[in-house]
């Protein structure tokens, strides 16, 4: 069995403890297991960031929100509107959304209900009673009624009030401009990575002839 450790940056989606955004933990955390290979996660959402990742040491990435606003992805279209619709400064880390696990971070898009909880957000707010039901979904086919600081993402079984739900991104969703195919996602991203390495960073070095005579 191999083991790949997965390093996960603070600017990634959904829960996330990390203290230390990618580009300071990628490079240390592949000194420190080498030679395991590592798989870079947060804030990759086109191929300049696989670039840098891969640059920085990781044998492979992972891309969470970018792959949520896919059209695969059984989010709530109106989830995958606001992934589109953020900047990077619209995503926050709170731990507001935990009625089903309390008190973990996590980066989210900035609804009503995250910015009335701003400076207050850092456990789950108790239960109220009798619960406040904000919204209605399925969980494993049942009806799964949603209260308020839920945890639970909206899918398209979801229905309610999206200014109080829980809508998991990371902050490359500043990054993603249209909903697509997940194929065409990966696709892109590669062709991008590739493009990167092999065009604008090949071109900056220059050809052989030309770093050699800069090096005489
Ligand atoms: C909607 C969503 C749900 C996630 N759920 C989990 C989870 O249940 N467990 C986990 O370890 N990571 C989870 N993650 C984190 C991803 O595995 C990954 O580390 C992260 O999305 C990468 O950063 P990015 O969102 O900037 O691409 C989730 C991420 C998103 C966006």
């Amino acid at each position: 069995m191999v083991l790949t450790p997965s390093v996960q940056g603070s600017e990634a989606g959904g829960h996330n403890h990390a203290s230390v955004a990618l580009f300071s933990l990628l490079p240390a955390i592949v000194d420190a297991v080498a030679p395991l290979p590592v798989i870079a996660a947060g804030g990759i959402a086109d191929g300049r960031g696989v670039a840098a990742a891969l640059a920085l040491g990781a044998e492979a990435v992972c891309v969470g929100t970018r792959l949520v606003a896919s059209s695969e992805a059984s989010a709530h279209e109106e989830y995958k509107r606001r992934i589109v619709a953020a900047g990077a400064a619209d995503i926050v880390r709170t731990c507001l959304f935990g009625r089903e696990w309390p008190d973990q971070p996590m980066r989210v898009i900035r609804n009503r209900v995250v910015a009335e909880w701003a400076g207050k957000d850092d456990r789950t707010p108790s239960a109220a009673h009798p619960p406040q039901i904000i919204g209605q979904t399925l969980m494993g086919g049942q009806p799964y009624p949603m209260q308020k600081f839920s945890a639970v993402l909206p899918t398209p079984d979801t229905s309610g009030d999206f200014e109080e739900m829980c809508l998991a991104a990371g902050e490359s969703a500043g990054l993603v401009k249209e909903v697509k195919p997940a194929a065409t996602i990966v696709r892109e991203m590669m062709a991008e990575a590739e493009g990167v390495i092999g065009g604008s960073l090949q071109g900056m070095i220059g050809p052989p002839e030309a770093k050699r005579s800069h090096v005489n």
